[in-house]
Parts: structure tokens; sequence; C-alpha cells
């Protein structure tokens, strides 16, 4: 009996001949989004728009019928867990979800490697959140299904990334020329950590406005001077606001301080108001990857610049997108 040899990472046994460029997804791992080329974010975002359009059209569809996800997550979330399992849903596939791992073998001690390495014996694929850096890094080193990285603490949260590049192609119809202001915890905030490098691979403008203890890491600063980003730092939004397209508000990271009066001392520094709203552009978006814990205020949801929910609509059908790459079948 010949033993099964499954495809190498480069061959998608359902594209054999035809567009081969989805096909370099398959079986790969989704970690950091310095594995994407500017081509690859055109590739996935076509993807996403036929997702939107299907999911307009019919709603759910067999594309993953029989493929299985595990989603695993050791911090909380309410978005990007319910938008992978809704992914998954509308794709035809279907969901173990481990939200709760302390009524799962991880409260018994079971390291990060045996657990994923226990989800693949069942699943197709494997999402995960973690509060270690790296994590998502060590699971896919163990596992030989796909590994999604949906957080790895202050590290990367990659698929958010590519859904606010999204939001703003879809809002703004362009990313190159744009200036682009992240506000709040650029320390801690993993979002704003994976969105400033996907922007790399684009010619625009980052502002950093946040509490001097909050600031943008020095590191990752260098990382993106090197390839060529023009960045500024400032600790209030008045030199800038009237100056940005895209305005990317972030929540202060309760969960990431060690000392918690530090924390309240920066909380609540910077409030999304109507007043800010009226010296921005008219097309100005404000952007926020939710939570929101009362930086930006509910007076400011019904401008038509507030594109937050939208924002979160747009997780789903990059999702979509990226669980029909890597399980081949995009
Ligand atoms: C973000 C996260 O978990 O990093 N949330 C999300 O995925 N939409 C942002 C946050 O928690 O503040």
């Amino acid at each position: 009996m010949t033993s099964y040899i499954p495809p190498s990472k480069n061959q998608s046994p359902y594209l054999p001949f035809g567009d081969q460029r989805g096909a370099q997804f398959y079986g790969k791992d989704i970690l950091s989004v310095n594995q994407f080329s500017r081509h690859d974010i055109e590739y996935i975002f076509g993807v996403a728009k036929e997702m939107r359009e299907m999911v307009t059209r019919i709603g759910t569809f067999d594309l993953l019928k029989g493929k299985i996800l595990a989603n695993l997550f050791y911090e909380p979330s309410t978005r990007t867990s319910s938008s992978f399992t809704s992914a998954m849903e509308r794709l035809g596939g279907s969901v173990i979800p481990i939200n709760e791992v302390r009524y799962s073998s991880v409260s018994k001690g079971e390291s990060l490697p045996d657990t994923v390495r226990t989800l693949e014996c069942y699943a197709d694929v494997i999402v995960i959140r973690h509060p270690e850096m790296g994590s998502a890094a060590l699971a896919a080193k163990y596992a030989s299904k796909p590994i999604i990285n949906a957080g790895d603490g202050v590290g990367e949260h990659p698929t958010q990334a590519l859904l606010d590049l999204f939001t703003i192609v879809s809002e703004l119809g362009k990313v190159d020329e744009l200036t682009i202001t992240m506000l709040g915890d650029l320390k801690y905030g993993r979002t704003v950590h994976s969105l400033s490098r996907l922007l790399t691979l684009f010619k625009v403008k980052l502002n950093y406005v946040s509490p001097e203890i909050l600031r943008m890491p020095p590191e990752i600063i260098t990382e993106l001077k090197s390839k060529g980003m023009v960045q500024a730092e400032y600790n209030t939004l008045d030199p800038v606001i009237s100056k940005t397209d895209v305005l990317y508000v972030t929540r202060v990271q309760k969960e990431r301080f060690e000392n918690q009066d530090d924390y309240e001392s920066v909380k609540g520094t910077f409030v999304i108001t109507p007043e800010v709203m009226d010296q921005a552009k008219d097309k100005m978006i404000v952007m926020h990857p939710l939570p929101r814990v009362g930086e930006i205020a509910m007076e400011v949801d019904d401008d038509p610049r507030a594109a937050y929910f939208r924002q979160m609509e747009s997780g789903l059908y990059v999702r979509m997108a990226l669980l029909a790459m890597v399980l081949g079948k995009a």
C-alpha cells in the first residue's frame, strides 16, 4: 500500500493548472504581515471582494464543506473569534470552539505544542490567540496544519491588519499618498504593530500620537525606517488632525500594564468627540479595531466618517478569503 503524501506547501490539489496565485498560500501559516508582498495583498483583497459579493447574494456556500477549523483562544475575543466562526460557517465548514481554555486541558498544564498537535488531529486549520509574543510561531513549529495568528500578546495581529487595509481601500479607494495617524496605545497595541508594518508596502505617511509611556516601540520605528517609511511622533492630535486621511484609534491595553497606576495615569488621555471631528477632513475616516472603552464618543457613531463598524464587517470577508486560501480552495 502506498502511503499518503500530502501536497507540498506550494502545490494546491485544486488548482493544478490555471491561476496559481492563491495556491502559494495553500497549507501556509499566517503569522506576521511581513510574509506578504503587495502582490499577495492584491490577490487576497480580490478574493475578499468575491466573498463579500457571495455573502451578499447567497449568504452561505459550500467552498469549505467538510473542513474543520479549531478556534483556540487563550485571551478574550468577540470579533476575531466570531468572525472566524462566521467565515468558516459561511463557507460551509465547521468549527471547534475553544474559547474557555480554563475548561480545556490547558488548565491541567498542557503545553501549547501538545495542544496544537492534539487539535490538528481533528481540524484542518487552527486559529490561535495567546498572551505571549511568538506563541503562534511556536504553535506553527509543532503543527503541520496551517496556523493563523489571531493575536500573540503585544506581537502581531496580521488578519486584523489585512482587514484594516481592506477597509482603507474600500473606503478611500487607495492607500498610496495617504496620511495615516495612529492614536492611543502604540506600545502594547498589536493591531498597530501589524498595520504599520503592512503599510511599508505602500507610500504613506505615518503619524503616531500617544502618551509618552505608550509610544510606538523604538525597534518597530527603526524597522519601518529601514524600509523607507516616513514617520512622526506627537503627544497631541492637534498638529495632525486636519492633515489626516485615516485616524486609527486604539484602546489603552489595560491587561498589559505591569503597574495599574500607570494605566490609570493614561486612560482617557484621548477621546474622539464631534468637536475633534470638526477639525478633520470631510473625507477622513475613523477606524478602531474595537473594543472601544471610551476613546471614541458614541456621538461620533452617526458621522459618515466613522468607519469602525464597517471595518468589523470587512473582517468577515478577509477571513473567509484567508481560510479558503490556506485550505487550497481560492
Ligand atoms: C484587538 C486585539 O485583540 O488586539 N481587538 C481585535 O482583535 N479586534 C484590539 C484590542 O483588544 O484593543
